[in-house]
């Protein structure tokens, strides 16, 4: 605990192609958290390459997603912002935690069975391991509380496990996390099956909106969004979905309530609509996209950032690293 704050921390994979939900669900989030928290937010690479990736493009992404997190409000001179494999202490710590989870738990985690379903080929012993990285790096920092979406429960509920397991066996040794899940992001839906979450890898890839895409292919994918039959434009999530769900976006993005909103399209059509929900969003985003390109431009001012917080942050995890060196008996010098 730092000036009697409390810890928080997060982290999301650079190779997460990030839609607009994601940015609602949890940046948006992780921004409004940073004044009164100690945050750690982290890009999580070692967590990437339990899938194969291609070495230029996870460098470039790591480096974009640190742009796009400052780009969304994030302030480096607040939060420890930084990248995973620049702090040894998690793939340190990840190891003796391995020694405290069992290999039943870790084969029963859902995410893992759907990831070796997906990727049958390469069922590597990192994908059965990412909850315990994932604890390395959530206990490492003392984390009070740990923001993630819905899909991340059971990674957290494992985390808790292991730490008490650690604290049962040895004496108090690490803060045992709380999530805090968010609903937000969830509330999006995708514009082609809007009973569905959106999600990075939808089927049908019009309905998911990236905080990448440009303006054109924005409204693009608005105007080709589901709509119900009828042309009344109000809110019903059950049996207007497609219509609710774009009320839902237009109002996040436009600061307004949903019934204002309401008031906003009363008599609209729903081409109109459509085009008026796209262009609330593409104008949120554009001074995001400029400021991340901006930044991307800097890189030696990135580059300042993440060598200043990951030494921040080792020196943090390392003093975590000692306490559990220490009590599980290697040899100290
Ligand atoms: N597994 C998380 C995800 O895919 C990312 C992550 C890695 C994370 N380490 C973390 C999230 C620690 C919270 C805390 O979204």
């Amino acid at each position: 605990m730092q000036d009697g704050k409390k810890t928080l921390y997060s982290a999301i994979q650079p190779t997460n192609n990030l839609t607009i939900g994601n940015y609602l669900g949890a940046i948006k989030n992780m921004t409004a958290l940073q004044n009164d928290y100690n945050c750690f937010y982290a890009v999580a690479d070692m967590h990437a390459i339990t899938v194969r990736q291609q070495p230029a493009e996870l460098r470039a992404k790591t480096l974009s997603l640190i742009a796009l997190y400052i780009a969304c409000g994030i302030d480096p001179e607040k939060c420890t912002l930084y990248v995973q494999s620049h702090v040894p202490a998690h793939a340190q710590l990840a190891w003796v935690l391995n020694t405290f989870t069992y290999v039943g738990e870790m084969e029963r985690m859902t995410q893992f069975k759907d990831k070796s379903a997906r990727h049958a080929d390469n069922i590597n012993m990192g994908l059965m391991d990412y909850p315990v990285l994932m604890a390395a790096d959530i206990l490492l920092y003392g984390a009070d509380y740990v923001p993630v979406g819905e899909d991340q429960r059971q990674h957290l509920e494992i985390t808790r496990d292991i730490a008490q397991r650690f604290n049962n066996a040895y004496s108090p040794t690490f803060t045992v996390p709380e999530g805090i899940f968010m609903k937000v992001g969830a509330k999006i839906g995708d514009l082609q099956s809007p009973d569905k979450k959106m999600s990075k890898s939808a089927e049908n890839p019009n309905g998911s909106v990236f905080l990448s895409d440009d303006k054109d292919t924005i409204i693009r994918k608005f105007k080709r969004a589901v709509t119900d039959s009828g042309s009344e434009i109000y809110y019903d999530p059950v049996n207007k979905a497609g219509i609710s769900n774009l009320l839902g976006i237009y109002s996040v993005f436009s600061d307004k309530t949903v019934q204002e909103a309401e008031r906003d399209f009363c008599g609209v059509g729903y081409g109109e609509f459509k085009l008026a929900v796209g262009e609330a969003v593409a104008e949120k985003l554009a001074p995001i996209q400029r400021e991340q390109a901006r930044l991307l431009e800097d890189k030696q001012y990135l580059n300042e950032i993440l060598k200043k917080n990951s030494e921040y942050a080792s020196r943090t995890a390392g003093r975590t690293l000692a306490k559990v060196y220490k009590k599980i008996g290697f040899y100290q010098l």
